[in-house]
């Protein structure tokens, strides 16, 4: 009794001392007058504030040579089919730069201060559509010149229709860096678009004698900061882990083999929209049977059967930010034998590679690791018989840096504390493999979402469960969509 209190207590510090790491790392309290920055149909009262953006700028002057400018677009509006448009998504790196969240803008950031010939002097100038257009009755209200000073903070706002007349000399630059141009722009003749900007930048360079540079700021500079997040960053993304964490959870408690693919994804997704999150921040995968071999998988059509597996990769959008966290679970709330093989591998794998996420090792140490792992694992269950053949069994690499974007911005260099990466090792074997039929149609994938800190890793997914027994438990619980 002794010893089991004992390791009661040790067990409840250990667990609040991780919580209150998390945290302490994580948690960031939002400006008291931070309403008043939010614009009014956005109606969220924890956005990014906008000395965000305006650090972001300063973070990239610093890195930027002297007399240098640097030229960010804003994404195109994708036309799904005639009338109808994509959800917007704004490009993850002028939002960073930006905090704006419309189409058909253009910023300029340059290393100094300007005086430019029609009297303007700043070193930041974006142009976007300005508000009290008549086309707002179909889009809704747009922040217009005053909105973004006032609530993104940039130092000068103007009209896009300014950007096609202003004189910008970018031949007295020694360096002009370029974003990623979008390729996907739509002329729409009735208004000034991303399509004009582009050609108005197009028209001002071929005037140019230098090289413009391609390539340094969506290739270095950008992914230099955004690897590395702050407070607020960590908030947000913790917030979409934590609605990833609850959906995985009740998704656990409802699963029966009774369930479509479609279903489970309609259960996480409710759970997604249902605390706030906008989007998934990627197209749910929710792939059983044959279907957790395949490594992208979205059309989620086949009914489950009772003796499948279902990989449920999920990741709510919450302010921008993804999470990015996969379970495995047996659809009929027990693993077989060979599951559990299997899936213990893929574990010990992943406990592997998320020890490696310490400061200062290599970006793919944890790959690394949990790639030794799966190796012995399949080596002594006789599915492989040569260690390189590994990669016919996990054939992706297991981390990914997480933000903005899913697949986030990084350079892959080095650990650094603030970097948030994945570690997803995975074991997938289709069936008609060169192995015992035993194992056929068995895929494996556990995902988590790991803070890299001055001290051990902190797993920001941990409140979804990953041992074979913490899961089995869950499944025996009534979930809120259980079906009789
Ligand atoms: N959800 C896609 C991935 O895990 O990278
Ligand atoms: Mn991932
Ligand atoms: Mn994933």
């Amino acid at each position: 009794m002794k010893i089991k209190l004992a390791s009661f207590l040790f067990v409840g510090i250990l667990y609040s001392s991780i919580s209150l790491l998390i945290a302490q790392e994580v948690n960031y309290e939002f400006p008291k007058n931070h309403s008043e920055q939010n614009i009014s149909p956005y109606h969220d009262k924890d956005l990014l504030p906008a000395s965000f953006f305006s650090n972001n700028r300063k973070k990239l002057r610093k890195l930027m040579p002297d007399n240098s400018v640097a030229i960010l677009f804003s994404s195109a509006v994708k036309n799904r089919s005639n009338d109808v448009d994509y959800y917007f998504h704004q490009s993850p790196n002028f939002y960073y730069l930006t905090g704006l969240r419309e189409p058909d803008a253009v910023v300029l950031i340059f290393k100094e201060l300007q005086e430019f010939s029609n009297g303007i002097s700043t070193d930041e100038l974006l142009f976007l559509q300005p508000s009290g257009q008549p086309d707002e009755v179909w889009s809704g209200k747009r922040l217009g010149i005053d909105g973004a000073i006032n609530y993104l903070g940039v130092n000068k706002a103007m009209s896009v229709a300014d950007f096609l007349s202003f004189n910008f000399e970018f031949e007295s630059f020694d360096n002009v860096f370029v974003g990623k141009i979008p390729k996907d722009a739509i002329d729409i003749d009735s208004k000034i678009d991303l399509f004009d900007l582009i050609k108005s930048v197009d028209d001002k360079f071929s005037r140019l004698d230098k090289k413009i540079d391609l390539t340094t700021l969506e290739g270095n500079f950008l992914p230099k900061l955004r690897q590395i997040k702050e407070k607020e960053e960590l908030s947000l993304l913790s917030k979409a882990i934590e609605i990833t964490c609850e959906a995985q959870i009740e998704l656990m408690k409802s699963l029966t083999p009774m369930f479509t693919e479609y279903q489970t994804q309609a259960i996480v997704e409710f759970m997604f929209k249902n605390s706030g999150a906008e989007h998934p921040g990627f197209p749910s995968i929710m792939g059983s049977g044959e279907n957790t071999c395949v490594l992208h998988y979205t059309s989620n059509r086949k009914p489950l059967d009772k003796n499948d597996l279902l990989i449920s990769d999920i990741g709510a959008e919450y302010h921008g930010y993804t999470a990015d966290v996969t379970r495995t679970l047996p659809a009929n709330g027990k693993f077989s034998n060979e599951q559990k093989i299997i899936y213990n591998i893929v574990l010990e794998a992943q406990q592997a590679g998320i020890e490696k996420c310490v400061e200062g090792n290599k970006f793919w140490a944890p790959h690394d690791a949990a790639t030794a792992v799966i190796t012995s694992g399949l080596m002594k269950l006789g599915i492989i018989k040569k260690r390189e053949e590994v990669t016919k069994y996990f054939m992706h690499g297991s981390s990914h840096y997480l933000g903005l974007d899913v697949h986030d911005a990084g350079l892959f260099g080095f650990l650094e504390k603030g970097n948030v990466l994945t570690v997803e090792p995975g074991i997938y074997i289709p069936e008609g493999s060169d192995c015992d039929p035993k194992w056929w149609n068995i895929g494996v994938r556990i995902e988590d979402d790991i803070l890299i800190t001055e001290k051990t890793p902190i797993n920001l997914s941990e409140k979804a469960p990953r041992k074979i027994e913490d899961i089995e438990n869950l499944m025996q619980q009534e979930g809120i969509f259980k079906k009789p």
